[in-house]
C-alpha cells in the first residue's frame, strides 16, 4: 500500500485541468452523497485486469482501448453503446484470429466524460466564457449559465456510467459476445466498405472452426468461456473531487481502489511531476494508465514510475504514447530503453490520436486516417527494433457511421465532416476505419510474432 496517502491527499498538491464550482456547498454535498453510492466495479475485477495487462506486458496478449473522446449525456442511448461494444468485439476477433493472442478489452466507456482542455476560455464572435470541461463538468452549449460548472452533473454522469455499465455487462456475459454470434456483429452500412468483405471471410472461418469444435463436443455448454468474454472500462481519472468521492477500502485486502472504473489514466497535461493527479492514482490498486507525448524525458518517466509502481508490478502501467506520426520514430526509442534498462514490466499502447489532429479548411478538427496508420506503423517499427512488444492500440473511435476522421476505405472528405459530425471534443474513427485499422494492426502484430518465432528458432 502506498504510504502516506489517503484518498483525499491530492488536494495539497497543484491540481490542474480542475473546474471553480462556485457553490462549494452544493459540491460538498454532492460528493458526500455519491460517497455513499455503490461501487461501479469490484476491488478484484481491477485486479483480474491488472493480471490481464500482466500478460500483454509479458507479450502473450494485446490491448484494445476505444471509446468516446468524451461520452455525453444527448449520446446516451442503448444503440450507441451496443454498436461501440461490437466494433470493440469485431475488431477483437480480427486481431485474435491473425495474432493468436489473446485481445484484452478495454472500454473507455462508462465514466469518460471529464476532458482537459488546452485553454481555459473559449472565445466566439468576441465573446470569451469558460471552456466545455465534458457533460460531467458543465454544458456544451455556448451560453454563460451553461458553461457554469454544475456539481450535480456528477451524480447524473454516475447514473449513466452504472446504466452503461450493466448493459455491458449483459451484452459481455449475457450470450450477445458469445461467439456463434460473430457474423451478427457485422454493422449494416459496413456494406459498402471493402473490408466488410474481408471480415465476412474471418467469421466464416472462425465458423467453420466453430463448427468443428462443436464436433468434437467443444461448446459454450462444456466450455462457458465461449459464451462470454471479459470487458473492462477505463477513463480518464481527470475530475478528482469525482474519483474520490468513488475510491472505496477494499473489504478482502484493505487496499483503496477507484472504483469508477477498472482502469483510470493520467493525461498527458496533469502527468507534470507534484501533480494532484499522480498523487492521487499512486494510491490506489486499479492498473493505471499514462500518456506519454513529447515533452516527456525518459529519466521523468523512470521518476513518475517509481512514484506510480514502487513494487514494480506487471500490468500495473500501461504507458501510452501519443506522439503523431511524424514525431514518433524520434521520441519514443529513447523511453523504451530507459524503461527497458530498468526492467519495468509496463504495457506499451499506442494512441495514434492525440498526436495527430489537424484544422480542416472548413474549420472542422480532424485527424487524417493515413497520420493514424503511419503513427501505428512507427509505433510498431520501434518496438520491432527495440525488441519489445508493441502491446496494445488505444484509439478513440465509436460504431455509429460518423464522418469526423477523413480519409479511410470509404473516403470521408473534408467537405463530407460537416455530415455527420457528432463528437462532443475530438473526432472519432467510425465503425468502417475502426475495422480497417483492426485488419493494418492485425498485419503487423502477425509480423512481429513471425520475427519472435524467427529469432526463438
Ligand atoms: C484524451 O485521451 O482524450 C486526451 C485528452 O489525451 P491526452 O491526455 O493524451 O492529450
Ligand atoms: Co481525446
Amino acid at each position: 500500500m502506498a504510504t502516506n496517502w489517503t484518498p483525499e491527499s491530492w488536494t495539497s498538491h497543484e491540481a490542474r485541468q480542475m473546474p471553480e464550482y462556485t457553490d462549494t456547498a452544493a459540491l460538498d454535498r454532492v460528493t458526500g452523497e455519491l460517497a455513499q453510492y455503490p461501487p461501479l466495479v469490484f476491488a478484484g475485477e481491477a485486479r483480474a485486469l491488472t493480471a490481464d495487462l500482466a500478460q500483454v506486458a509479458a507479450g502473450k496478449a494485446f490491448l484494445l482501448q476505444g471509446g468516446d473522446c468524451a461520452e455525453s449525456f444527448a449520446e446516451f442511448h442503448p444503440n450507441n453503446i451496443r454498436d461501440t461494444f461490437r466494433v470493440i468485439l469485431q475488431m477483437a476477433v480480427v486481431l485474435t484470429y491473425a495474432s493468436k493472442l489473446p485481445v484484452v478489452k478495454v472500454g473507455r466507456m462508462a465514466g469518460q466524460f471529464a476532458k482537459p482542455r488546452s485553454a481555459n476560455t473559449e472565445e466566439v464572435d468576441g465573446v470569451s466564457l469558460p471552456s466545455y470541461r465534458g457533460d460531467i463538468v458543465n454544458d456544451i452549449a455556448f451560453e454563460a449559465a451553461a458553461r457554469e460548472p454544475d456539481p450535480e452533473r456528477m451524480v447524473r454522469a454516475y447514473n449513466q456510467a452504472a446504466a452503461t455499465l450493466n448493459l455491458l455487462r449483459a451484452f459481455a456475459q449475457g450470450g450477445y459476445a458469445n461467439l456463434h454470434q460473430v457474423h451478427a456483429w457485422t454493422l449494416d452500412f459496413m456494406g459498402r466498405s471493402p473490408w466488410a468483405a474481408q471480415y465476412q471471410n474471418v467469421a466464416d472461418r472462425i465458423g467453420d472452426a466453430l463448427d468443428f469444435m462443436a464436433a468434437c463436443g467443444i461448446n459454450p455448454q462444456t466450455v462457458p468461456q465461449l459464451n462470454g468474454t471479459n470487458f473492462y472500462t477505463s477513463h480518464e481519472a481527470l475530475l478528482l473531487r469525482y474519483e474520490q468521492a468513488l475510491t472505496r477500502r477494499d473489504s478482502l485486502t484493505g487496499d483503496w481502489y477507484d472504483t469508477s472504473a477498472h482502469m483510470l489514466w493520467i493525461g498527458d497535461r496533469t502527468r507534470f511531476e507534484g501533480s494532484a493527479h499522480v498523487e492521487y492514482l499512486r494510491g490506489i490498486g486499479n492498473p493505471i494508465g499514462l500518456k506519454c507525448g513529447p515533452s516527456l524525458e525518459p529519466d521523468a518517466l523512470l521518476r513518475l514510475l517509481d512514484t506510480l509502481d514502487p513494487a514494480r508490478t506487471p500490468g500495473r502501467i500501461t504507458l501510452i504514447t501519443r506522439y503523431g506520426h511524424d514525431k514518433i520514430e524520434k521520441h519514443l526509442p529513447a523511453l523504451v530503453r530507459a524503461v527497458k534498462r530498468e526492467g519495468r514490466p509496463v504495457v506499451w499502447s499506442c494512441d495514434p490520436m492525440h498526436g495527430n489532429v489537424v484544422k480542416a479548411n472548413n474549420g472542422y478538427k480532424t485527424r487524417p486516417f493515413e497520420r493514424i496508420l503511419a503513427e501505428v506503423r512507427g509505433f510498431f517499427a520501434v518496438h520491432r527494433a527495440e525488441g519489445t512488444h508493441g502491446g496494445g492500440i488505444h484509439a478513440e473511435m465509436t460504431g455509429q457511421n460518423v464522418t469526423e476522421c477523413t480519409g479511410g476505405a470509404i473516403d470521408i472528405t473534408e467537405q463530407s465532416l460537416a455530415d455527420r459530425y457528432h463528437t462532443h471534443c475530438d473526432p472519432r474513427l467510425n465503425a468502417g476505419q475502426s475495422i480497417e485499422l483492426a485488419f493494418l494492426l492485425a498485419e503487423m502484430l502477425n509480423q512481429e510474432m513471425r520475427e519472435r518465432e524467427k529469432a526463438a528458432a
